[in-house]
Parts: structure tokens; sequence; C-alpha cells
């Protein structure tokens, strides 16, 4: 492959434009207004595919947004690469924070700033990218499938059926997925590990109107006040989950794997700094890396009821509302969460309310071994690129559809993602660095031929 640089030097304008336009599409699964922005990004999708070499390519039907499927069947003899990516994006809110539109790339300081650059779009693309160099170069050695799907960021609420009802189109060797982070511009890294999520809204009721503050305060229990009350009961001062039974299925790591876990490296002090915070806090008795990569955790991403506006209101508000996720580690079964989660949080509620939880979206965790062909040329692959190996690790971020796809389907999935954790993904000013679309360029082609070598050796 000595002309891969060459190829990617004398087309990289071209990449851009191509995938400036994806990014342009406002593919924001969660609301609903948006059906007209999925279907176009599909649609764009399932064209590149086809540009780029593919000898079918469809926008198929599901009961939420489409699924793109592509392929290049080359050879029967040769294993088959199943790619898999995202077309759509988190909600861009607030706008106002952004320092360019989040739907017109801009770039800057060597990254691309907009929504998607790197979650999933500009990863994803540079898979489109390297197929399109192997084929047009006739270097591919495996048979390439593709499945681009439109409901990541919503937890992929279609995609099991889907993969049920086209297990036989699906069949792989491997997932290759590129949607996660690696350790640091220079310290390639494969993610062997992913958290599963169990998320739900809670709504606590106490009277039946608003009442005033005034007349009632004092007398009433005020459901917000209740509600931080028992939120603030799902921790304890170790900072420990007390749903009874939470942590029955952890899967504890031996001393060994956890000393293996801290060679990784790891700068706390820049981690600080990156999102502005003076001290971490979690889980007594863990480090930050296993606070993330092994450790369960439990959120509040959003609180609200009473009076928000400008200015004073005094009431004491009916209602209170607050959407709660737990990130689920290795055995942890998000079913049994839920189930575990509503029953502590309406049998902790005291009589002056009523509560409501519902689930709203969950997924298991992955673990990937290291001992596989996949994941031996994948580190070949990377190896290749930046002269050293790459380290495994586990990223405490979610794909529930990873681990669906091998209890589905039977394939693993390897995790090579060029993000990195200051991407600012789901956040204002998203941003992929055009160093690390690069460096995606160079290697994901080897990740093909070392795959199809090792395997043939096999
Ligand atoms: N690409 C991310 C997941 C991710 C990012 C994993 C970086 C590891 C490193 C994915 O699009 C995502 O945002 N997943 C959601 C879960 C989903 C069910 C909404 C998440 O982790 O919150
Ligand atoms: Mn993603
Ligand atoms: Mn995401």
């Amino acid at each position: 492959m000595d002309d891969l640089k060459k190829y990617i030097d004398e087309n990289h304008d071209r990449y851009l434009e191509e995938l400036f336009e994806l990014i342009r599409i406002p593919s924001v699964s969660s609301k609903e207004d948006h059906k007209e922005h999925m279907y176009k990004a599909a649609e764009w999708v399932k064209d590149k595919l086809l540009k780029d070499g593919a000898d079918k390519a469809e926008v198929l039907e599901t009961q939420g947004h489409p699924v793109v499927y592509g392929e290049k069947m080359l050879n029967p003899d040769w294993p088959t690469v199943l790619v898999y990516g995202h077309y759509d994006v988190q909600p861009a809110e607030p706008f106002d924070l952004w320092k360019s539109p989040p739907f017109e790339p801009e770039i800057r300081d060597g990254k691309i700033f907009a929504r998607g650059a790197n979650d999933d779009k500009g990863q994803m693309f540079m898979h489109f990218k390297s197929f399109e160099y192997l084929l047009k170069t006739n270097q591919m050695t495996c048979n390439v499938k593709f499945m681009i799907e439109g409901e990541e960021e919503i937890g992929s609420p279609s995609l099991g059926k889907f993969c049920e009802d086209n297990k036989e189109k699906l069949q792989a060797d491997v997932i290759l997925v590129s949607d996660t982070s690696m350790i640091g511009p220079d310290t390639p890294s494969i993610t062997t590990g992913l958290r599963g999520l169990a998320y739900m809204e809670v709504e606590v009721t106490g009277p039946g109107h608003d009442l005033h503050s005034g007349l009632y305060g004092g007398a009433v229990d005020n459901p917000v006040n209740v509600l931080c009350e028992m939120i603030a009961s799902l921790r304890d001062e170790n900072n420990h989950i007390t749903i009874p039974g939470f942590y029955d299925d952890v899967l504890e790591l031996s001393d060994e794997e956890r000393a293996d876990m801290a060679r990784a490296p790891f700068d706390l002090e820049a981690f600080k700094k990156e999102i502005n915070i003076e001290e971490v806090a979690g889980e007594k008795g863990y480090s930050t890396m296993e606070r993330t990569g092994i450790r369960p955790s439990l959120d509040v991403n959003g609180i609200w009821g009473g009076y928000t506006e400008k200015g004073a209101k005094t009431i004491l508000p009916s209602k209170a509302h607050a959407k709660i996720s737990m990130r689920l580690v290795p055995h942890q079964k998000h079913k049994k969460i839920e189930q575990l989660f509503i029953k502590h949080f309406e049998s902790m509620a005291p009589k002056s309310v009523k509560v409501k939880a519902e689930f709203l979206h969950g997924g298991e965790g992955y673990v990937s071994p290291t001992d596989t062909v996949a994941y031996q040329a994948a580190s070949k692959a990377f190896e290749t690129t930046y002269g050293i190996k790459p380290i495994p690790v586990r990223s405490g971020g979610s794909i529930p559809i990873i681990s669906l796809f091998e209890n589905v389907l039977g394939i693993k999935s390897i995790l090579m993602g060029f993000g990195l954790d200051s991407d600012a993904i789901h956040s204002p000013n998203e941003n992929y660095s055009l160093n690390q679309f690069r460096k995606g360029l160079e290697t994901i082609p080897y990740f093909y031929k070392y795959f199809a070598e090792m395997k043939a050796r096999k």
C-alpha cells in the first residue's frame, strides 16, 4: 500500500467536501420533525457507497429510521467484514454555545467543528474512503458489507429486529466499528469494553395542582424537595449506589487485571484541566479509569419542575421530574437493573407523594477478547501507522447494539475508534481533528490487508 498516503493527499479536499455535505444534513434522530432529514442522510449514504464502489446499496425501512445496507462481494473464499456506523446525530442544542453553526462545518485550529464531525459521521466516513481507496487501487482483499443505521443515538430501537430479519444478509466474519475514542493523538488504543445502559425517567406528584407556597409551604410535602432527597439517597458517602441488589452481578476484576489496566497512560491533571474541574469524584477505592471503565455509575441527566422562568413565583409545585441513567458493566443485565430501580424508587417514596418510574431505553455492555484474529489484525494496523502497539482499553461509553450483534448475529465487533475524549461529542462545539481523520484513513486499509492475511493462514 505504498500509494496510500499519496492517494489521501490527492483526494483530501474532495473527502472533506463530501463529508461536509453529509454533516450539513441535520439528521437528529430524536426529533419527530426531522424525518425528512433522516431519509436525506440515508439516501446520501446509499449514493456514496455506490459511488465508492459497492455493487449494491439500499435504504431499508424499519419501524423507525431507515438502515442503509451496502455490499461488495468479491470472492466467496475471502473473509467478510461488516462495517457498522450511524448517520444519526445528537441534538445540537444549546445553539448559542456554538462558536460556528452546528450544521455548517468549519475548520479551525486543524479541527472540523460541527455536530457529527466525530460522532459518527466523521468516523464512519473514514470507512467509506478506505473502501474507495482499496477498490480503486485493486487492493481489497475482503468482501465488505455496510450496515449504517439512523437510530444509534436513541438506543437503536429498530436494529434488533432488523438483524433478526436479515441474519443471512448480515453474515460476516467480523463487525468493524469506528465510533469510540483512543487514548491520545500519539497513543493508539483499541476499545475492548463498553458499558451497558439503563435510562429511566421519573415523576413525583404531590398536590393535585401548584399551591401558594405561603399558604401551604411547611405543611405539604413539595415534590421537588422530595425528588431531590430521593435522588441524593441513591448514593452513599462512598459514592456507592444504594439500590438493593445493584452490584450483585458486577464482574469484579482480579488484582492482576487491575494492575494491567493501570499500565495504560492516563494524565489526571490534564483530565481535570480539560473539563475545568478542581477535583475528581467517584466510588471509593477505584481510580478514575476504573470508575468509568469497570464500575457502574448513576447520573441525573436532567431535572425539572416548578417555576423556572425569569423572576420569582411563590409556589409549591405539583410535580417534579428527572431523567436518570445508569451505566452498567459486564454481567449486569439492563432489564434486571431497571426492575431494581423501579422497585427501589417506588418503595422509598414517602406517603405524601406518588411516584412513577419508567424505562426509556437500555442495552448491555460489551467486552471484546484480544486473542482473536480480528483484534490482532487491528492491532497490527495501528502499529503500522503509529509505530507502537495499541493499548486495549475499556471505555465508559455505550453502543448497546454491539452486544446485540453478538447475541443475534453471533459476530464479534472490533472497536477501532479514532476520536479523542476531548472532541466534545454530544456537546456544543463537537469537533474532529483533521489529524485523527487522516490517521484513520491511513490505518483502516491495513485492517483489511492483515485480516485477510491472518485469516488465510489460520
Ligand atoms: N459513539 C458513542 C459512544 C462512545 C463514544 C463510546 C466514545 C465510547 C467512546 C455513541 O454514539 C453514543 O453516544 N452512545 C450513547 C448510548 C445511546 C444508547 C444513546 C451513550 O454512550 O450515551
Ligand atoms: Mn456514536
Ligand atoms: Mn453518540
